[in-house]
């Protein structure tokens, strides 16, 4: 007979050894790069490398000799990630710690004068870096745009456009914007992109969809800049992907979970989420992999081609870049 006090035991252990193996056998699907050429001598250079994806990004492209500059909000952070990255592998590549913030332009524009000054080229720009504010917060960036969409989508426009240069220089090269699938959920209104009548709403406690549409509606930005860029630089031997690296658990969400969140959604997390560097795959896949080179203007996911759902059309994606451009030169939100 087995006793009351085993059978207690045993039960939550059967639930957790069975999520185990349901997490094992789903995460199958979950992409892996299996490129693993020898980096050294190319510069890579990460947005937002200090945490999450980016920082698992970072330690694979550094496993494999790149030089990675960390292009960091905060400089700290940044050093504090590259020491810890050290004392994992002490034989890796070179790490160059640097400030960048994309919520200013004044940041972005002082930060590609230390680029221009300190580097002849760069092979690879990851655009990683990302926010998730909850809209009730209205939070902007330093000249006054709405959050997700000053830090996601401009500053990394803004900051891309002033590198191209130092790019054309390593080409072949590569440009990785990490987006998201999220970017089926957006809905573009050009009279409102800084979403003045969605925070209105948000404030007085009525949002219109469960996914915050400040970040769905970044991450669709991402998704057209690559396409439009990708055109743009037919045949200049820069090549611009665009991916998404899955619902992974890391720092992002931190805006918007609360404590009973992380006991809600603890099955959630054992169940769908990813780690950061299974998050990374996708991301270093897109930036490293030799089998995808000269394929410029597609969406990744899982380390393969995705078919988005959104219904992208020629006439937005013109729009948005003729929009950013002219926010950027005037500095502040029209
Ligand atoms: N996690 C997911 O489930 C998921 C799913 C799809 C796509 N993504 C995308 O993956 C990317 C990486 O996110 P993550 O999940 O790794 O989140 P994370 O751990 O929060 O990392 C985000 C990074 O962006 C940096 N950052 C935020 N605001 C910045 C600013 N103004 N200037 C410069 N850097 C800034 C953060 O710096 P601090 O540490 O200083 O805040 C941090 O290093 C994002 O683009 C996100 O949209 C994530």
């Amino acid at each position: 007979m087995i006793s009351a006090p085993a059978l207690y035991a045993a039960l939550p252990i059967s639930v957790l050894v069975a999520i185990g193996f349901i997490r094992k056998w789903r995460s199958r699907n979950w992409g892996k790069c299996v490129s693993n050429t020898c980096l050294r001598g190319k510069t890579f250079l990460i947005t937002g490398a200090n945490s999450g994806i980016g920082l698992e990004t970072a330690k694979a492209l550094v496993r494999r000799k790149a030089r990675v500059i960390f292009a960091c909000r905060d400089i700290t952070k940044a050093k504090e990630a590259i020491n810890a990255i050290r004392k994992e592998q002490p034989s890796g590549g070179e790490l160059i710690p640097m400030q960048l913030d994309l919520a200013s332009f004044e940041s972005i524009e002082n930060f590609v004068e230390v680029i221009k000054a300190g580097f002849h080229k760069i092979d690879v720009l990851i655009n990683n870096a990302g926010v998730v504010v909850p809209l009730s917060q209205d939070e902007k960036t330093k000249e006054g745009f709405e959050i997700h969409f000053g830090v996601n989508h401009l500053g990394h426009f803004y900051l891309t456009n002033l590198l191209l240069d130092h790019l054309k220089r390593a080409s072949p090269s590569r440009i990785v914007v990490v987006s998201s699938t999220l970017h089926e959920r957006a809905k573009l209104d050009f009279n409102d992109l800084n979403l003045r009548a969605e925070i209105e709403k948000a404030k007085q406690g009525r949002v219109s969809q469960r996914h915050n549409l400040g970040y769905c509606n970044s991450k669709l930005m991402n998704a057209y800049f690559v396409r439009a860029l990708a055109d743009r630089l037919r045949d200049s031997g820069i090549d611009v992907h665009a991916c998404c690296p899955g619902f992974c658990y890391t720092n992002l969400f931190r805006n918007s979970v609360r404590w009973y969140h992380y006991i809600l959604m603890f099955p959630v997390v054992l169940l769908f989420m990813r780690s950061a560097k299974q998050g990374s795959e996708t991301v270093v896949y897109c930036a490293s992999d030799y089998s995808i080179e000269g394929r410029s203007g597609k969406f990744y996911r899982d380390c393969a081609e995705y078919n988005s759902k959104y219904p992208f059309n020629k006439e937005e994606e013109i729009k948005l870049w003729n929009i950013s451009e002219e926010l950027i030169k005037a500095r502040k939100p029209l």
